[in-house]
């Protein structure tokens, strides 16, 4: 059975991309087939994950809408890991005129059926059609938030979307669908860390118990294509074996969800 998980935020720059090829690279690297699919249309995740897109590869949203996402799918190179990437042209608009307007995503991937065993979505900063689709086609989803007041205020914006979203999908249960990963922490700031926690827990999703501390190597890496695993195997000094270390720890309590 393939899992399939939303990361998503209204807010940008909580971490959205850089969890999701994290965790995606991480499921791989657990040996789980894993294909990383960017709905974002800044389309940073095939990059990011170290994949130069094919010349004359169909866009994005042609391939969800004519259900040929296998035609679009390109080797990453952690093995174990494939990414559908990202498309400028993808829009709410691109969803907005077929008939399966809010399940195309869920109806293409259905498509997929037996040939991955993770499938991670990097959504837009948005909510709407796009991260719409993202959620129909998702078995849970994952909300990284920083300790920042907008960053929590947007958390909440989306946690209460997804679940008017997931009426729509009352086989769900929608207690434990969303889970809220802490991003960015900078341990001095423990006021704001605290601030932090006390606005989390009313929100009702459960936290991640691993946190995923400020590093330059997340930056680093990305600006070198290639995964914090990759980076911290050539830096063992500094920061980036924590990035990778917390990075493999938020891997395996997704693992124990299932
Ligand atoms: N834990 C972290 N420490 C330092 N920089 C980070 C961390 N997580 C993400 N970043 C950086 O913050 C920026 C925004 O992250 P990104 O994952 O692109 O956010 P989003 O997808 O939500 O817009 C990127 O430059 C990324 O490298
Ligand atoms: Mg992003």
């Amino acid at each position: 059975m393939t899992v399939t998980i939303a990361v998503t935020q209204q807010k940008g720059g909580v971490a959205k991309t850089t969890t999701a090829i994290h965790l995606a690279a991480g499921l791989a690297r657990a040996g789980r087939r894993t294909l990383l699919l960017d709905l974002d249309p800044q389309a940073p995740a095939a990059p990011g994950a170290g994949v130069q897109p094919p010349d004359g590869l169909i866009p994005l949203a042609d391939a969800i809408a004519a259900r040929v996402l296998a035609d679009v799918i390109v080797p990453a190179p952690t093995p174990n890991l494939f990414v559908a990437p990202g498309d400028p042209g993808l829009e709410p608009e691109s969803f907005a005129a077929l008939p399966n307007r809010a399940t195309a995503l869920r109806l293409a991937l259905g498509d997929l059926r037996g040939r991955f065993d993770a499938v991670v979505i990097d959504t837009p900063p948005t909510l709407d059609l796009v991260t719409l689709n993202a959620v129909m086609a998702a078995d849970r989803a994952i909300l990284p938030c920083d300790a920042d007041a907008e960053s929590v205020r947007s958390l909440g914006r989306t946690f209460r979307t997804v679940q008017t979203y997931l009426t729509h999908r009352p086989e769900l249960d929608p207690a434990g669908f969303c889970r809220v990963v802490v991003t960015q922490v900078d341990a001095r700031r423990k006021v704001l860390n605290d601030w932090l926690d006390d606005h989390l827990a009313p929100l009702g999703a459960a936290v991640y118990e691993t946190r995923v501390h400020r590093s330059e190597a997340f930056p680093k890496a990305r600006a070198n294509g290639e995964t914090v695993y990759d980076y911290a195997a050539r830096h063992p000094a500094g920061t980036a074996p924590r990035a990778a270390r917390e990075m493999g720890a938020l891997t395996a309590e997704v693992l124990g969800d299932e």
